[in-house]
């Protein structure tokens, strides 16, 4: 680890990183700075990725989350194809505006699935492989959770969602703890109205639920933020590059809120 005295890097050269969820959004900007700081860049999703991958001279395959034996095949490409892992980012998830009353249990498991039981598999798969490789760095192996602001306050409709970004949170929390003797550290980022398709797909949700037209509960959103705007995938892509490199190395177990100030009123 860094001697605390500053100085350390956030070049990524030499690093082999995952991101999953790539193929747009937040995970597609992400896998973008990855490689513009120097890493290797596997991008995976269950949409095709050929064109992601090929943009940024890294490395593409078709993963489902949920797979466990997609898990398993994606380790052994990385090994394969980029001779290990140093970083991942559980990036993929789903979103859903519903009541409780309302959700059936095949939405909830679905949902589960995704949000949280994806990123105890990409934990659980990569964890051998971060470890091989921790010592080499100065800030060791590092992962990063996608949660959210929804997993950490909660919003009415949005329960099925906020468990699992609120799931997310602890399973970061206890597994930095875990793993920190193996030098590798997991950490949570926690965005607030991101403009993406499911930044789009959520205004559409809470504007028909509103009785408001599209424009107005993008704006209503872009008020709630205290810096008045929604925020870009670049705003989290560069919280997560941050806690992937060597200036995060004493940072681990923590939650990254990128909010533009939503919850801190
Ligand atoms: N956009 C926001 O406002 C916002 C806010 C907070 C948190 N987040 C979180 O950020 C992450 C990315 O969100 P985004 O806005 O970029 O969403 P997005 O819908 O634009 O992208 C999500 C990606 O995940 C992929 N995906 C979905 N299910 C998958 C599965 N089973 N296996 C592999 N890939 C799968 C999709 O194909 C898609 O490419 C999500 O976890 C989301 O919950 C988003």
């Amino acid at each position: 680890m860094t001697d605390g005295n500053g100085g350390a890097s956030a070049d990524l050269s030499g690093r082999v990183a995952l991101v999953t969820g790539a193929s747009r959004g937040i995970g597609a900007v992400t896998a973008r700075a990855l490689a513009a700081a120097g890493a290797r860049v596997i991008v995976t999703d269950i949409a095709d990725v050929d064109g992601m991958a090929a943009e940024i001279g890294g490395l593409g395959l078709r993963q489902d989350v949920t797979s466990e034996a997609d898990w398993i095949e994606t380790m052994a490409f990385a090994r394969a194809e980029a001779g290990g892992l140093d970083i991942l980012v559980n990036n993929a998830g789903i979103f859903a505006l519903k009541p409780l009353v309302d959700t059936s249990l095949e939405e909830w498991r679905h949902m589960q699935s995704i949000n949280v039981e994806g990123v105890f598999l990409g934990c659980k798969h990569a964890i051998p492989l971060l470890a091989e490789r921790a010592s080499r760095w100065a800030g060791g192996g590092a992962i990063v959770n996608m949660s959210s602001i929804a997993g950490m306050v909660g919003g009415a409709n949005t329960v099925c969602y906020g468990t699992s970004k609120g799931a997310v949170r602890l399973l970061t929390k206890s597994l930095a703890i875990e793993v920190a003797s193996l030098r590798i550290r997991v950490n949570s980022v926690h965005p607030g109205f991101i403009e993406t398709a499911m930044g789009d797909q959520a205004i559409a949700a809470f504007s028909r639920s509103a009785d408001m037209s599209e424009q107005d509960m993008r704006d209503q959103f872009a008020r709630a933020h205290a810096l008045g705007h929604n925020g870009q995938p670049g705003h989290v892509a560069d919280g997560i590059v941050f806690l992937a490199s060597d200036r995060a190395a004493f940072i681990t177990g923590t939650e990254l809120v990128i909010d533009g100030g939503m919850i801190a009123q």
